[in-house]
């Protein structure tokens, strides 16, 4: 006797076809500038797929349809916050810290605010780990720190300065103890950053491709682990853009993974991943 009902393994998987994955991918370098080749299609399939199965629809066409629509941006800020791959740390690469340190702050211009920019946040690490720093050493002197990123979700997620408590072993011991609390009742496992150093990082939307935000001058710019992401041309135009808000003599530091080699003349190298605007 046949069985009424049949399970089928694939239940609920969407295929996404070659032309779905073109609109999509073509769709994310127009309002991001993010380049993915075809071997990012499991990674869209993983990451959208979620959102199909979230609203029942049996394919991406229909979903490419939903973000692409006038009433779809809500949507589509989902789709590119699901798309973007946040992932940071606390102290990354810990060189540009001894950098700054060593060198920037020593040679700070004494009574003028020292302005920092960390213009791909992703969820606050960054910012916040040169906060750190900056309150440590520059004491009562004046500093500010603007941090922007495309994704909605991760600059909520930088605003609380809530994170897990295993996020703890990437902080040095005398920043925990000076300027992180442990969670209790519902927020118990987490860590918050304290609220003197939260209110002192300005977090905002800023998508790189755009113009850039009227922010004045910096000093220094963080622009680490996005470019990756970006074909030549894009690089050279986020470069140039975030170029113009950085005086002459500051500095723009990438990741250690980057090089601005043949992206701008305005540059010179320091030392890895850190140049100088001339
Ligand atoms: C891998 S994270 C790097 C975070 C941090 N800078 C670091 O080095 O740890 C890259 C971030 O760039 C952001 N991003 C990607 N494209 C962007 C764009 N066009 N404008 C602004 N942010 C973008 C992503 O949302 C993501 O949070």
């Amino acid at each position: 006797m046949k069985p009424s009902l049949s399970y089928d393994p694939g239940f609920g998987v969407v295929e996404l076809h070659e032309q779905e994955f073109v609109q999509i991918r073509d769709l994310l370098y127009r309002i991001t500038g993010i380049s993915m080749s075809s071997a990012k299609k499991p990674l869209v399939t993983s990451r959208l797929g979620k959102r199909l199965r979230h609203y029942g629809l049996g394919s991406y066409r229909e979903y490419f349809q939903m973000i692409t629509a006038s009433d779809g941006k809500a949507e589509l800020q989902m789709a590119l916050d699901l798309l973007t791959t946040n992932e940071t740390r606390f102290f990354r690469e810990p060189k540009h810290f001894d950098f700054l340190r060593q060198q920037l702050l020593r040679s700070r211009i004494p009574g003028k605010t020292l302005r920092i920019w960390s213009a791909a946040c992703s969820s606050g690490e960054e910012p916040y780990s040169i906060a750190m720093l900056l309150d440590e050493v520059l004491a009562s002197a004046p500093w500010e720190i603007v941090a922007s990123d495309l994704s909605t979700q991760v600059l909520e997620k930088a605003r609380s300065g809530l994170y897990s408590m295993e996020r703890m072993q990437e902080i040095p011991s005398h920043y925990l103890s000076n300027y992180c609390l442990k969670g209790t009742g519902t927020q118990e496992g987490f860590l918050l950053i304290e609220r003197k150093l939260r209110e002192r990082v300005q977090f905002m939307q800023h998508n790189l491709i755009e113009a850039p935000p009227k922010l004045g001058q910096f000093d220094i710019i963080f622009l680490r682990n996005v470019m990756i992401y970006f074909d030549q041309e894009t690089k050279r135009g986020v470069v140039a853009r975030l170029l113009s808000l950085l005086r002459p003599g500051g500095h723009f530091i990438v990741g250690h993974s980057e090089t601005l080699n043949g992206i701008s003349d305005a540059l010179q190298t320091v030392q890895p991943a850190v140049y100088q605007k001339i």
